[in-house]
């Protein structure tokens, strides 16, 4: 990952003593960069991360301020953060009005919960999240985070059948490759061997189906077979055990999948014939990320349910939520009915107060019309890699692609397990960040280069994106190739 020798182009002039804004580099500021590094490997417990490859070469990327689109390392070093930290940051960085709003929560009620006590943060959030969604969305369950909301999402379909007297229905039918999350009712739902198998057992009724992904399909494949395949799955499962479906928007497991035209009504026709909840897990596709409030009102769809988290509160807080109809809410609503579940910082004041202001911020500059505005230009920009003979395919939708990366375009060949660990972990991700671009490459499923910036990226953001993305791909190809043609020697 970050080299030991991150201080060269593009690097911002360096830190001041006392903080670590730009200005001159000085020996306080390498002091405290190797008490940070020194301090990371010894203490710091970094999630999905082989912690064994920092040594004395490889630093820890350590992060230390934002601004707009870009982020600062410990020495100085600017990066544009085309992956909006991990597709959540969608006002961007360094936003003082949302610390504001949460110092001032935190002055008039640091904490409390909601459990059986509301708060105003808790009860405007919801209100609010109310009016912007389609139809009938009008309950809000709220969480920590996005496994939270799919674990409650699903615990919530298991209740509302159980509730209506339909005791059996406890599946959940999720994609191939898709991620759901990590706690072990999401991790069921999450399709990605490879994070699934260490913790086996999971929860029992996971079923899992294809995804949208036509890149490698025959062309005469009926476009809406992977939704078909989706009733075939509840008939063979049994209508009467499946409690709901769950999928993204676009897909984000295997690299920005989009569904086919008419998928999603597809889906919600098989899911009304056999009484399944249809569930949007939009942790990454709301809140603008793909041009509008909710993804599913890209697609035009209306889901049952909405797992959100991440650009919700642009991720300057924890906060997440189940948004239900009201016809799930129903059953619950009457006599000693509850639904018994929990969280005790679901609906937090202080992560509440941050949501609200950060909707208000997204709402007055129009986040989403920039989305809308911009993402041709910026599928045209990513479009124009197509001429390299590394890139496969782009797909996504507004401010949220992938490039899948392959061997040979024609065949449309993948690279195996030991070129991708070389091609993504032993060059891309590296020499990304050391030209200053903060983006995703993944091989859970085939390898990828995914983009996700803030959502106040624009033209400039993508042309610098493009003076990266071409050259480091380009030579990505070169050591390719010649890593195939030394490997048959
Ligand atoms: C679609 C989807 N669902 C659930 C999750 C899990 O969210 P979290 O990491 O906040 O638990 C993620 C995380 O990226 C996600 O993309």
């Amino acid at each position: 990952m970050a080299g030991s020798d991150v201080n060269d182009a593009g690097v911002a002039t360096g830190s001041t003593e006392d903080t670590w804004a730009p200005g001159p580099a000085g020996p306080a500021v390498a002091e405290r960069a190797d008490r940070l590094q020194e301090l990371a490997r010894r203490n710091l417990w970094m999630h999905f991360t082989r912690m064994g490859s920092y040594d004395a070469d490889h630093q820890v990327p350590v992060i230390v301020r934002g601004e707009g689109c870009y982020v600062y390392d410990e020495h100085g070093k600017r990066y544009l953060d085309g992956l909006s930290a991990l597709y959540c940051v969608n006002a961007g960085h360094g936003r003082a009005e949302l610390g504001e709003a949460a110092a001032a929560q935190a002055a008039q009620l640091g904490f409390y919960t909601n459990w059986s006590y509301a708060h105003p943060p808790a009860i405007e959030l919801a209100a609010k999240i109310a009016s912007m969604t389609p139809g009938n969305l009008n309950r809000v369950f709220f969480t920590s985070g996005g496994s939270e909301a799919v674990e409650s999402a699903w615990k919530l379909a298991k209740a509302y059948h159980r509730a209506r007297g339909d005791l059996n229905r406890h599946k959940l039918i999720s994609r191939n490759l898709a991620y759901h999350g990590v706690s072990m009712g999401a991790l069921t739902a999450t399709g990605l061997p490879p994070l699934r198998e260490p913790f086996e057992p999971l929860t029992p009724g996971g079923v899992h189906v294809p995804n949208t992904n036509s890149y490698r399909w025959k062309e005469d494949r009926d476009p809406l077979w992977a939704a078909d395949a989706i009733e075939e799955a509840i008939e063979f499962e049994g209508a009467d055990t499946v409690a709901a479906v769950i999928l993204e928007p676009v897909q984000n497991g295997g690299g920005c999948f989009t569904p086919q035209e008419g998928y999603f009504q597809r889906v919600r026709e098989i899911c009304d014939r056999h009484g399944v909840l249809l569930i949007s897990d939009e942790v990454i596709c709301a809140w603008g990320r793909l041009g509008h409030w909710f993804g599913c009102e890209r697609y035009g769809y209306q889901p049952d349910m909405i797992t959100t988290a991440k650009g919700i509160s642009s991720a300057y807080v924890p906060l997440g939520a189940v948004i239900a109809g009201d016809h799930i809410a129903e059953p619950f609503l009457h006599g000693t009915a509850s639904f018994v579940h929990g969280f005790t910082f679901g609906g937090h004041p202080v992560s509440c107060a941050v949501g609200l202001a950060n909707i208000e911020l997204m709402e007055r500059e129009d986040l989403p019309g920039n989305v809308r505005a911009n993402e041709g230009l910026f599928r045209e920009m990513l479009d124009s890699l197509r001429d390299l003979p590394i890139v496969g395919d782009v797909r996504g939708a507004g401010y949220f692609h992938a490039i899948e990366l392959v061997k040979d375009k024609e065949t449309k060949e993948t690279f195996d397990g030991e070129e991708s660990e070389y091609l993504l972990r032993g060059f891309l991700s590296g020499e990304l960040y050391r030209r200053g671009l903060i983006c995703r490459t993944d091989d859970r499923g085939d390898p990828i280069v995914q983009l996700s910036p803030p959502l106040i990226a624009g033209p400039e953001q993508f042309e610098e994106i493009l003076s990266i993305l071409r050259p480091v791909l380009s030579e990505a190809a070169e050591r390719m190739h010649s890593w195939s043609s030394r490997s048959r020697a």
